[in-house]
């Protein structure tokens, strides 16, 4: 069932990517000065962890990691196609490079990830920038070296397009990670669970779990690097290992980690909830390295409407299981995606939605506004929602979430914390950033280096934030 890269394959790009690094040297050389890459990402966080992998292998070939695209020698653009928002900003963004092209005629521009898995982008980014050197799918990415290299050599525009049997798992990449104490660790690719409206089992392909053994490998690899924060990331990691073992789930994998030594913390995403088990709550509870914290999108408050999504649970059967993990998980900090303006949504369902968030109080919502997409079913359902429907919806929707959220966070006021410091905040560089145990953003002030955990007690809070300082 598992489709891994062979060794012989993979040896090959190594073969490739030493050809490049040769010729990268000798350019740099000529040139007095290094060769660099940027690489830039839009989307979820397989996109981020995709892009780490991107930048490893550029960097084993020879290129060094540039401060912006401005003083880039090859950029790649690493697109999502789960909205049209995402996709127009990725098109835009890739447009703008034209003019960096005619100051460094040397650029290399270079557009992969799920936007282009998809065969009229694919052909949008061939025929429409012509100054795009190469483009390739999903499945694509551990052939970067080679891809390098044919364009190098060839001078031909490469465009790869996935097919239905593509999408192998490659072992082993190399990975140039942006954090040194924060890291993802992929369980599997791909989805098969065909929501309606979305794009993701079409531009990701078939589920495909990587072997247990390959996973925990990585997962001391990680904690020996002194990382203190594993994401484990899959588009439904309770389906982890079907199809590749009888008796081996996410539950398991959870444990087998949670048994390494050392002092780090397991998170993981994304759960869907007609596959999140009692038994994996139960398993959250009993590990001690398993971050308080579950992620469980809901999508939609109305059973009529997540029947149409495809969705296979209820309103009714989610909230049985959020109760149980509130029961036997105190404090957990609970997370949902919430879509509005889904075809055929009526004003009463999007009730329903508001009446979900107002009962189950989320600590965080993101929420998104429908958005259609090529080749997907709900694209051809005809009672498609006006724009100013949805916007409205939208709006209402932040707003009663917002009040939620606040609440929720006035009720930390008073207590300590422990948080992993990210250093500096970005909006003001008098506070540190960080985020707690159960994964929610503080601001704190201290003195506390990035990469090390330390106790804040919360002072006051923000619908989206909690803000403390350092104790
Ligand atoms: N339109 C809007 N939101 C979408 N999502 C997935 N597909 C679409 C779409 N077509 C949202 C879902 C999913 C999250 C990652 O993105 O809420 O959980
Ligand atoms: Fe998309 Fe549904 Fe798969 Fe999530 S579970 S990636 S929403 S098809």
């Amino acid at each position: 069932m598992i489709n891994r890269i062979s060794e012989q394959e993979l040896q090959k790009q190594k073969e490739y990517a030493a050809r490049v690094r040769a010729a990268v040297q000798t350019a740099a050389f000529e040139r007095g000065g290094p060769y660099k890459f940027c690489v830039v990402t839009y989307g979820c966080q397989q996109n981020e962890a995709d892009s780490e992998r991107l930048a490893g292998m550029l960097f084993d070939m020879g290129y060094e990691k540039a401060d912006s695209e401005e003083d880039a020698d090859i950029i790649l653009v690493n697109t999502c196609a789960v909205r049209e928002h995402a996709e127009k900003r990725a098109l835009s963004v890739t447009g703008q490079y034209k003019h960096l092209k005619e100051k460094n005629p040397r650029l290399m521009i270079g557009v992969c990830g799920c936007m282009v898995s998809q065969e009229h982008r694919l052909d949008d980014i061939k025929f429409r920038y012509p100054y795009v050197d190469f483009a390739f799918g999903t499945s694509y990415l551990w052939q970067l070296p080679s891809i390098i290299y044919d364009r190098m050599k060839k001078k031909k525009r490469l465009f790869l397009l996935d097919t239905e049997d593509d999408g192998n798992i490659a072992e082993d990449l190399p990975v140039l990670r942006q954090c040194s104490y924060r890291a993802w660790l992929s369980v599997m690719y791909g989805c098969n669970n065909f929501c309606t409206y979305c794009v993701v089992p079409h531009v990701r392909g078939r589920e495909r779990s990587r072997y247990k053994e390959d996973i925990i490998k990585e997962a001391k690899e990680l904690v020996a690097d002194g990382v203190k924060d594993i994401t484990l990331l899959g588009q439904n990691v309770n389906s982890y290992g079907r199809g590749l073992y009888d008796d081996y789930g996410f539950p398991e994998l959870l444990r087998d980690i949670n048994e390494i030594d050392g002092d780090f913390t397991i998170r993981f995403m994304t759960s869907h909830p007609k596959d999140a088990t009692k038994k994996l709550i139960d398993t959250m509870a009993c590990c001690e390295k398993i971050a308080p914290q579950l992620h469980l999108p809901l999508q939609a408050g109305s059973d009529r409407v997540l029947q149409r999504m495809n969705r296979h649970y209820t309103l009714d059967s989610y909230k049985e299981l959020v109760s149980y993990a509130r029961e036997k998980i105190p404090g957990i900090t609970l997370t949902s995606d919430i879509m509005v303006g889904f075809p055929g949504e009526t004003e009463e369902d999007f009730e329903q939605t508001l009446k979900a968030l107002t009962d189950i109080k989320y600590d965080m919502v993101y929420s998104f506004i429908y958005s259609r997409r090529k080749n997907t079913p709900a694209a051809e359902y005809e009672d498609q929602i006006p724009e100013d429907v949805k916007g409205e919806r939208f709006r209402r929707m932040l707003e009663v979430q917002s009040d939620i959220g606040l609440k929720i966070n006035e009720g930390y006021i008073g207590k300590t914390v422990r948080v992993l410091c990210d250093g500096e905040s970005k909006n003001d560089p008098d506070t540190l950033s960080g985020r707690t145990d159960g994964g929610k953003n503080i601001c704190f002030t201290g003195k506390c280096p990035a990469g090390e955990y330390t106790q804040v007690k919360v002072t006051a809070a923000r619908p989206f934030v909690l803000m403390g300082e350092e104790i």
